[in-house]
């Protein structure tokens, strides 16, 4: 059984994923709330920080996988928040086009105009099987590099592997119900930098997070999980989702949902055993780390 045949059957946004711009995603997501980014982007950005003063980089590399329309990015390098992506990306006043976006050249304005001095990474390698949709982050400058490969099926491009060669921080949300084991082998396996990178990423908490574990260890990487709380990715779609997930939690001693509350992710985090042990998780989840609206390195340096 693949590793895509074995995920919890969840609704299908398929449709949204693959345009010319983000409205139709975020405008078919914005009603579930979709908001697990406002957990993650602190979290990684934290990180990103806590990577560069642990091993004296000058440059972080982050690839984010699933990577879209390259909402993290977008979140981690500007001065915006997810309210107002929501609102910039509003369908209801820019309706979104199926293959050519007449929105590139004044999204690309409005992102230049809120590029932060100083982020948290440097460079952010996306990759997505949607090839409009990484074309679109990587032509309004949210990716320095969009990748659309399915990782799943095969080994990267030579294109790819040469960008990956450096990455020191790999990331995921929204997309661990699409990827398995195979994807992060065939990252890490083309990583050539000194130290493996960082994996951290919110698969739902249904999620089997053994075969993960398994693949990690291969690469020196320990994984641990922040078992003191679980975070809200986005509200059920309709019932036939929120019965799925109840029998797969039912299966796991959960409680079951109701249909107005959330899906729950966990943090996972994989890292080399010794900085794992250098940096303890709950430093990296030490709160406050709610915000994203500010200047993301000096909120991480300050927590
Ligand atoms: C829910 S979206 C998440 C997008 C973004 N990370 C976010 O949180 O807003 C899931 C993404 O996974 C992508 N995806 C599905 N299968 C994939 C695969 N095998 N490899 C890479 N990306 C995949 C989809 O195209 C889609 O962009």
């Amino acid at each position: 059984m693949s590793f895509k045949t074995q995920r919890f059957a969840k609704h299908n946004f398929d449709q949204t994923y693959n345009r010319s711009d983000p409205r139709s995603y975020f405008s078919t997501l914005r009603p579930l709330d979709y908001r697990i980014h406002r957990t993650a982007i602190p979290v990684f950005a934290r990180c990103a920080n806590l990577l560069a003063r642990q091993r004296d980089l000058r440059r972080v590399t982050m690839v984010d996988l699933c990577a879209g329309y390259g909402v993290n990015a977008a979140l981690l390098r500007h001065k915006v928040s997810l309210d107002e992506l929501y609102d910039l990306y509003d369908e209801t006043t820019t309706p979104s086009a199926t293959d050519q976006s007449p929105f590139i050249e004044s999204d690309k304005r409005f992102f230049a105009s809120r590029r932060l001095k100083s982020a948290p990474v440097d460079k952010v390698i996306g990759i997505d099987v949607a090839a409009h949709a990484v074309g679109y982050a990587e032509n309004v400058g949210l990716l320095d590099y969009g990748a659309s490969e399915n990782l799943e099926r095969g080994a990267p491009s030579g294109a790819l592997r040469e960008r990956l060669a450096n990455a020191t921080l790999i990331t995921v949300t929204g997309g661990m119900g699409y990827i398995g084991p195979q994807t992060f082998e065939h990252i890490l396996a083309n990583v050539r930098a000194r130290h493996a990178p960082w994996v951290v990423a919110f698969p739902l908490r249904t999620t089997p997070l053994e075969p993960f574990r398994r693949l990690f260890a291969r690469f020196g990487l320990r994984t641990e999980v922040w078992e003191h709380e679980t975070f809200a990715q986005r509200r059920f779609a309709d019932e036939t989702e929120l019965c799925n997930a109840a029998k797969h939690l039912r299966e796991m001693g959960l409680p079951s949902p109701k249909l107005d509350e959330y899906h729950q992710t966990q943090l996972i985090c994989a890292r080399p055993a010794l900085e794992a042990d250098a940096i303890p998780l709950r430093e990296i989840m030490a709160k406050p780390r709610r915000s994203v609206d500010g200047p993301l390195r000096e909120i991480a340096a300050s927590l």
